[in-house]
């Protein structure tokens, strides 16, 4: 099984769950992932999805093994579903990395403070409830939200792919970005004898105080 228990977290506007995605939902998946407007800051850029396509993502997704992925499912009113928020992970060594991803696909939804509120608890539950030492992330250069999504849990910039994608004449550039766990175990294996970097050093208080606010505001049910 990929998805991830039921959580719901806290938020001034909406009701946030996140909860397994319904095979009913994916016709909204379909319809944001076909938007250029919604695609421009992702490697996916550029495709239409059909119903058979959201089908077949569905039991991927599903069966895929080594992932927790969530539909991120909004309520102010009417419940819509507005986006997945995933991790693959898998051991290394005595480590635990994981790969997130996440997509709000709908562009009203942007801008309100869903992302944030999500990677908290996604972190937290990563962190917190399965243990895993650090989280690998990536986003398009030109893509500020997301970098400063990421970057407000502790991500730190730790590399750039240039020119992975070309839109509207000219290239997109993928920022990778990686965020520790904050616990004294976690960080210690991460680090070994290694100098810290103090860019590191300055984000481990932002996952901190993500991994804080996720202790009062997000409920495992
Ligand atoms: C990128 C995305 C995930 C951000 O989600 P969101 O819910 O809109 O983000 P939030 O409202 O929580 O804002 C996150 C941060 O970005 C900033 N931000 C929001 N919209 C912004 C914009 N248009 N330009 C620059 N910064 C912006 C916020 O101020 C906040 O920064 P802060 O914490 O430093 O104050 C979402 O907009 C999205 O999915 N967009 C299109 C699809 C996509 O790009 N997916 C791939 C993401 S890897």
């Amino acid at each position: 099984m990929t998805f991830g228990p039921l959580m719901q977290v806290a938020h001034a506007e909406f009701e946030i769950t996140l909860a397994p995605l319904r095979n009913a939902d994916m016709p909204q998946i379909v319809e944001g992932l076909s938007r250029a407007s919604v695609t421009q800051y992702t490697t996916r850029l550029g495709l239409g999805y059909t119903a058979e396509d959201g089908g077949e993502f569905f039991e991927r997704m599903r069966k895929a093994e080594h992932v927790t992925a969530w539909g991120i499912y909004l309520r102010s009113g009417r419940e819509t579903l507005a986006g997945v928020t995933e991790c693959v992970h898998r051991a290394r060594g005595p480590m635990r990395v994981g790969t997130t991803g996440s997509m709000l696909y709908d562009p009203a939804t942007w801008g309100r403070g869903v992302a944030t509120a999500c990677h908290r608890a996604r972190t937290w539950y990563l962190f917190a409830v399965l243990g895993l030492d650090a989280l690998r992330s990536e986003h398009v250069l030109s893509n500020e939200a997301s970098g400063r999504a990421l970057a407000g849990i502790g991500s730190v910039r730790v590399g750039l792919q240039r020119n992975v994608e070309w839109y509207r004449g000219a290239f997109q550039h993928l920022a990778l970005v990686e965020c520790v766990n904050p616990s004294d175990a976690a960080w210690a294996r991460w680090w070994g004898d290694d100098p810290v970097p103090p860019e590191f050093v300055a984000a481990r208080e932002r996952t901190r105080a993500a991994l804080e606010w996720a202790e009062q505001h997000v409920t495992l049910l």
